[in-house]
């Protein structure tokens, strides 16, 4: 694990309008459409507990219903709200405020980790991976969707000399400040460092492109796009690549559902506020349906 001299810093989604901003009526039906086909492709059918990751207004959480428990994380409160809304009213679906890189989960908890475009906002994602890693079972399955550095647009924009950055050298380009795009082969480093094999690619959202978003529907671009997934991930020259990967380590019980992400404790006592770990005392609010496990704390 990489030596840290500085607090890792979280992109601020909070009070965001990231729904009506980036969604819906912003043109992006396309990229929606082709993310769930993929999604859909990789899930198993059904399991015991999905976590995802990152999940934002909970975009995709209807493809999780066949599971028995449904987990969305998120260091935002405003879109984890917004997921309430959505899905408050299903039992299954659980709502958590919390940061990736300390997630409040027992070890060995979840049979599915999904997280999609949350990497490409994490500045320390050796860490991040590390944690799913810890929260899911031996042999279980973490999908997660990256931007992919080395795509067809930036290869000819780089060749035509019309790009300064290279996409051919490994290092994350941050584009903007918490915004990277990742090289392939950097990135299966980081998984399988990790300690996951990486079982399956599919590079998706060829046709991110307005003139031929223009020309063809949403749903024709997706169906060429999902079925070219699979072989052109041997070229991965789409703008991004969705991985299943698999957790390489031995099968063990969950020693219980939440862990203090301050003390690791697993002792979490529940009262009317919220939970309270009985080894650092630290009281983890519920508010309006939403576990708020944050921490670091958010600044205020
Ligand atoms: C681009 S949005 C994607 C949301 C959702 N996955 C989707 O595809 O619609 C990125 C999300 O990642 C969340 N995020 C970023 N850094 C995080 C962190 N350190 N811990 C938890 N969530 C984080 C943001 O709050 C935001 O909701």
């Amino acid at each position: 694990m990489t030596q840290r001299t500085r607090p890792i810093k979280i992109i601020d989604y909070e009070g965001s309008s990231y729904k009506t901003d980036f969604w819906e009526g912003q043109g992006r039906e396309f990229e929606d459409l082709t993310e769930r086909n993929a999604l859909r492709r990789l899930l198993p059918t059904s399991g015991s507990v999905l976590i995802e990751v990152g999940a934002g207004f909970g975009r995709l959480a209807d493809l999780y219903d066949s599971f028995e428990q449904i987990v969305l994380v998120d260091y935002s409160m405003s879109l984890l709200e917004e997921a309430h809304r959505r899905f408050g009213d299903n039992p299954k679906y659980h709502f958590v405020a919390a940061n990736v890189y300390s997630l409040p989960f027992a070890d060995d908890l979840a049979d599915v980790v999904v997280m999609i475009r949350v990497a490409h906002h994490l500045e320390a994602i050796d860490l991040a991976l590390s944690e799913v890693h810890r929260v899911l079972q031996g042999g279980k399955i973490f999908l997660m969707e990256f931007a992919n550095k080395r795509n067809a647009k930036a290869v000819v924009r780089f060749l035509l000399r019309k790009q300064s950055w290279n996409p051919f050298t490994e290092d994350p380009y941050e584009f903007v400040p918490l915004n990277f795009d990742f090289h392939p082969e950097w990135m299966r480093r980081q998984i399988e460092n990790a300690g996951f094999i990486v079982e399956r690619e599919l590079a998706i959202s060829h046709f991110r492109l307005p003139a031929v978003k223009r020309r063809f529907s949403p749903r024709f671009l997706a169906q060429i796009d999902n079925a070219i997934a699979a072989p052109a991930s041997f070229l991965k020259l789409s703008p991004s690549l969705l991985t299943k990967n698999i957790a390489n380590k031995p099968t063990r019980s969950s020693n219980g559902f939440f862990r203090c992400p301050r003390c690791y404790g697993h002792s979490l006592r529940q009262d009317e506020r919220g939970y309270v770990c009985t080894t650092c005392k630290e009281t983890w609010v519920i508010q309006d349906g939403i576990v708020d496990f944050r921490y670091p704390r958010p600044e205020s």
